[in-house]
């Protein structure tokens, strides 16, 4: 999708342009109208008095879904219409980047197993924007960066299994830097083996494709580095305790690790002055002959012993390796993201991922930058009482709750788990459950598949992250 811009008002649009036309209708009308002054595009956005930046969000992607829908690939739009009353505290650069973006976003369709079609699959390819002032140009600019991470994300998310190994992880996050300053390393099970790294080790030993522990580091500035690990389970069986029926779509286990792969490569290609280190522990869950059992006791990085109950909490196993590795970075700050829990799901629905941590001003912080990137998150509780659900009778820990009550708060017993690695960094932690933001949801005017969450809002934190 490309962006170009003109002064001239956009009843001078150039013929074969398609005008867009923001109206009052209720949210939801979509309208493509031709009239003797040319052609249009008209998408209802509620009452201008209304619009906050959490509908104008979903607005933005409007345009670009019924552009697709109706086959349209070069539209027009005046800046000045973009305004909105309620949003007056956003600075033109941010209502650029937002607007590019979003619209980015919104021509994104995972096509890369789909024949094209005789006429090409429908995207937007030209957006002509009149009236936009220097700074919004700029800005548009650096969103249409962030939007283009964010779709690279998507597609790592959406490929299926079969192509997703824990070593094209490590391949992906090697691609998505490669011409700039950041160095990939990748640990291969014999090198993991030496660490001690029992806990990512014993999750890919049902799996026939092996383990992989992927680190990035982009240093665009001295000093401590933030570090971001994200669950790179390429595809989540169950293992053992195998998961029953269809529709899990586990291809995408994997979710928080593309995010940290994209966030490092989007710090990167904005030349962010932060030191950002990402970590991604990948593996296949699989309840092969040598898989991983409920009941076995494994000895992780820590040194911890870690009972597994039920071999489908496998995501913080990996995560408490990659935590404990961490530390060998003296981070400023670490922040974990993953597709951890169905339980977050139950909590929260399919508008917003689980926040937790045990530090209000962290947690302030990322709240706050959730609602300015659009990756919505919602605090749920890591008190000290709930530590009681990683007890276990023959080792230090447990994986997780036995029996039935393993279904109440699975989201916080989550981060109670992560949270006894997370304690030995000595810096403030959160962990981001992704679970439900791991594919759009409707409404979001998004197509099906990944969402590409928490692309947006981790490049935020790493922008506002003060060591
Ligand atoms: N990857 C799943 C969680 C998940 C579910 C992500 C739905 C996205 C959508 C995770 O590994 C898992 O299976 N968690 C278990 C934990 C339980 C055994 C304590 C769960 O949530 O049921
Ligand atoms: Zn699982
Ligand atoms: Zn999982």
């Amino acid at each position: 999708m490309k962006f170009s811009f003109s002064a001239s008002s956009i009843e001078k649009a150039p013929a074969g342009v398609v005008r867009v036309r923001l109206t009052e209708e209720p949210k939801g009308t979509k309208r493509f109208a031709r009239e003797a002054t040319g052609e249009f595009l008209e998408i209802g956005g509620g009452k201008v008095s209304e619009v906050t930046q959490r509908t104008f969000i979903p607005l933005v992607r409007a345009i670009v879904q019924t552009a697709k829908r109706e086959k349209v690939k070069k539209i027009a739009l005046d800046a000045a219409a973009l305004c909105f009353p309620k949003m007056k505290d956003v600075s033109d650069e941010e209502l650029g980047s937002l607007i590019a973006q979003n619209m980015l976003m919104a021509n994104y369709e995972f096509t890369a197993y789909k024949t094209k079609p005789k006429d090409g699959f429908r995207e937007v390819s030209e957006v002509l924007v009149l009236s936009a002032s220097k700074t919004m140009q700029a800005g548009i600019k650096k969103g249409l960066t962030i939007g283009e991470e964010v779709n690279a994300c998507r597609t790592l998310a959406n490929t299926p299994g079969s192509d997703m190994t824990p070593q094209s992880l490590a391949k992906a996050a090697k691609m998505a830097v490669t011409g700039l300053p950041v160095t990939v390393r990748t640990l291969q099970v014999a090198e993991m083996k030496k660490l001690g790294m029992g806990a990512i080790l014993a999750v890919g030993r049902g799996s026939d494709t092996p383990p992989t522990f992927t680190i990035m580091e982009y240093k665009g500035a001295a000093g401590k580095p933030i570090v971001l690990a994200g669950k790179g389970i390429t595809f989540d069986s169950g293992g053992i305790n195998l998961k029953s029926g269809d529709g899990h779509e586990m291809h995408m286990d994997m979710s928080g690790a593309a995010s940290i792969i994209h966030a490092v490569a989007l710090a990167a290609k904005l030349k962010t002055r932060k030191h950002v280190i990402g970590l991604i522990p990948a593996a296949e869950n699989m309840p092969g002959g040598n898989a991983l059992r409920p009941h076995d006791i494994l000895t992780s990085l820590s040194g911890k012993t870690i009972e597994v109950i039920n071999t489908d909490a496998e995501g913080r196993l990996v995560l408490a390796d990659a935590l404990t590795y961490a530390k060998r970075f003296t981070p400023s700050v670490v922040i974990d993201v993953a597709t951890l829990t169905g339980g977050s799901l139950s909590a929260l629905g399919l508008y917003a991922s689980g926040l937790l941590t045990r530090d209000d001003e962290l947690a302030t912080q990322l709240l706050e930058l959730s609602e300015t990137s659009g990756d919505y998150l919602w605090r749920l509780p890591m008190w000290d009482v709930y530590e009681d659900s990683v007890k276990s009778t023959f080792a230090d820990m447990a994986n997780c709750v036995s029996g039935g009550a393993g279904r109440y708060a699975s989201a916080t017993n989550g981060g109670m788990f992560l949270w006894q690695f997370a304690k030995e960094l000595n810096c403030p932690w959160a962990h981001l459950d992704i679970a439900p933001r791991m594919t759009s949801a409707p409404g979001d005017e998004l197509s099906k598949g990944a969402a590409g969450e928490p692309v947006r809002l981790l490049y935020a934190f790493i922008e506002s992250w003060k060591a």
